[in-house]
Formats: C-alpha cells, structure tokens, sequence
C-alpha cells in the first residue's frame, strides 16, 4: 500500500509532523484510522479550534459571518468535543435548534457532557459526514463546520449532502487550513515552499504515537466543488484578523507566518 515516503509540514494547524507516507484513498481504512484517532488521542494532540475562532487568528467576532442565529436551524459538520454548539447555545443567541455530527463516537460524547454541564442539548448523530445518516433534507438554515471538512474522503459527496440539508438560500460556512499553509514551512527565519500546491494524495503521518490520514486539497477542488453542489460563494477569508496576530506578537513561528501567508480560510456560501 506504502508508495512513497516524503515529509509534511503543518498537517493540520499550526504542528510541524514527521514523515508521511502516501497510502491509497481507502475510504474504509482512512475511517478507522481517523476515528481511532479522534476516539483516543485526537483533542491531546491537535487540541479543539472552536467558535468564536474559524481558526487560529480568525474569529466570528470579527467577520460576523453567522450573523443573527436567534430563531435558526443550526447544524455542525464534526463536532468534536461541542465547544462551538456550546458558544452558539448559550446567551442571547437563542438558535431554535442545534444539532452536530462527528465519525467519532468519544466526541459526541464529549459534546453531549459539555452541553449537559451548561443546561444545553442537540440532536447529536454519530457518523461520517460522507454518509447517509439520517439528517433531515432542506430543514436547515445554516450549516458550518470548524476544521472538520478537510477529513471527508469524499468533497463532492459531501457538499452535495450538506446542500441537501439546508433550506433553499440556507447558509454553509467551513474552516480549513490554507492549502498555501500546507505547503509552506517555517525554518529558522526562512519561509520554505515544502511540497507541490497541486498533490492532493492522501498520505498517512504518525503525531507521537498516532496515526491520522489526509489530504492537501488545492483552493479550486473547494471552490468547484461548492458550484458543483449548487452553492455561491458570498464571503471568503483568508487573512489573518490583526487583534488577534497583535495579541500573539512576534511570540512564535506560527505567528510570524501567519503575518505574511494565509494559514486559515473560511467560505461562507450559500445554497441556490
Ligand atoms: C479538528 S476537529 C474539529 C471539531 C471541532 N471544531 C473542535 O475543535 O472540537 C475534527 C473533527 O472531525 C471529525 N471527523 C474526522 N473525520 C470525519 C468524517 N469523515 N466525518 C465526520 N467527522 C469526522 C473528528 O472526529 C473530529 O471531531
């Protein structure tokens, strides 16, 4: 299955990885490896990105692209451990409903108990995003999704069942890694172009001792995928917001990169 071996940089956030080996896109394999992950160690070691952040240095606070929730059908795309359905149900934000998906069966635990400890609940399903899993069809006015999308072994697929779910003129929005990110890496004071832009296998690397399965798609693959499913794109961004690069400082790498290369971008796009 191995076909090649070749180093990653920034498999996800901000953590430099060790060597990844390119594998097949077993749809089947790449569930088990990623749900073992997020199952045990997966919140440990890439630790949960949540609303109010899209991302390390961008925030709903700043761009407002939720807007006002109150009165909404809201669904989350991998949910992990519930921290944006928590910052979405609490306080004036009155959502009408909430409801999450996750593959992994711990982190909808782990989101059921956050909810519960502040008086909350949502309609949690346990599944891959990439299946069937019962959601209802255009029921929902916003979908988002905080560094899940990247995990489907299926984009197309995907978009097309999240467009599904949403009501006409209903709203998706979703955070990734910046593909420019993905293939630029830090090294002393250097910024150093690591891997091909347009390499979109799937690759296997071990974190500690864990394993995750990915891929580095490009922009395009999102942005005509999007079409593909019958979205518009009515926001895009990529920049870093400066309050809080400023609240950072010159403090790490991370940082400093972030000041001159996008290493999030969130679409906010709406299904036709
Ligand atoms: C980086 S976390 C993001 C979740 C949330 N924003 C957080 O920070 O807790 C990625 C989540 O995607 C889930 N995931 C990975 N592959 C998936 C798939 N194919 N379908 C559904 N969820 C998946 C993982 O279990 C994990 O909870």
């Amino acid at each position: 299955m191995d076909k090649n071996k070749g180093s990653r940089t920034n498999v996800i956030g901000a953590g430099e990885a060790g060597v990844a080996v390119t594998v097949d896109m077993d749809k089947d394999v790449i569930h088990k490896t990623n749900s073992l992950f997020w199952d045990t160690k997966g919140n440990e070691v890439l630790g949960a990105t949540a609303l109010p952040l899209y991302g390390a240095f961008v925030s709903e606070e700043n761009h407002r692209l939720l807007g006002d929730v109150s009165g909404k059908k809201i669904l989350e795309i991998g949910c992990g451990s519930g921290q944006s359905l928590l910052y979405l149900g609490q306080g004036q934000r009155q959502p009408a409903e909430l409801w999450g998906t996750d593959i992994s069966g711990n982190q909808i635990g782990k989101t059921r108990q956050l909810l519960a400890a502040h008086g909350l609940s949502a309609e949690l399903i346990c599944a891959p995003m990439e299946d069937q899993c019962g959601l209802p069809e255009n029921y929902f006015d916003i979908i988002y999704s905080v560094y899940a999308i990247g995990w489907t072994t299926d984009l197309e697929g995907t978009f097309a069942r999240i467009a599904s779910y949403l009501n006409k003129d209903g709203v998706f929005i979703f955070s990734w890694s910046h593909p420019i990110h993905k293939c630029v890496a830090a090294e002393k004071d250097t910024l150093v172009f690591k891997k091909s832009y347009f390499d979109e296998s799937w690759y296997s690397v071990a974190l500690g001792e864990d394993t995750l399965s990915l891929t580095d798609r490009k922009m395009s693959t999102y942005v005509n995928a999007l079409a593909k499913a019958g979205f518009i794109i009515e926001q895009m961004v990529e920049e870093s917001d400066e309050d809080l690069l400023k609240a950072q400082g010159d403090s790490s790498d991370f940082a400093k990169k972030a000041q001159v290369l996008p290493v999030t971008f969130v679409i906010k796009a709406r299904k036709l």
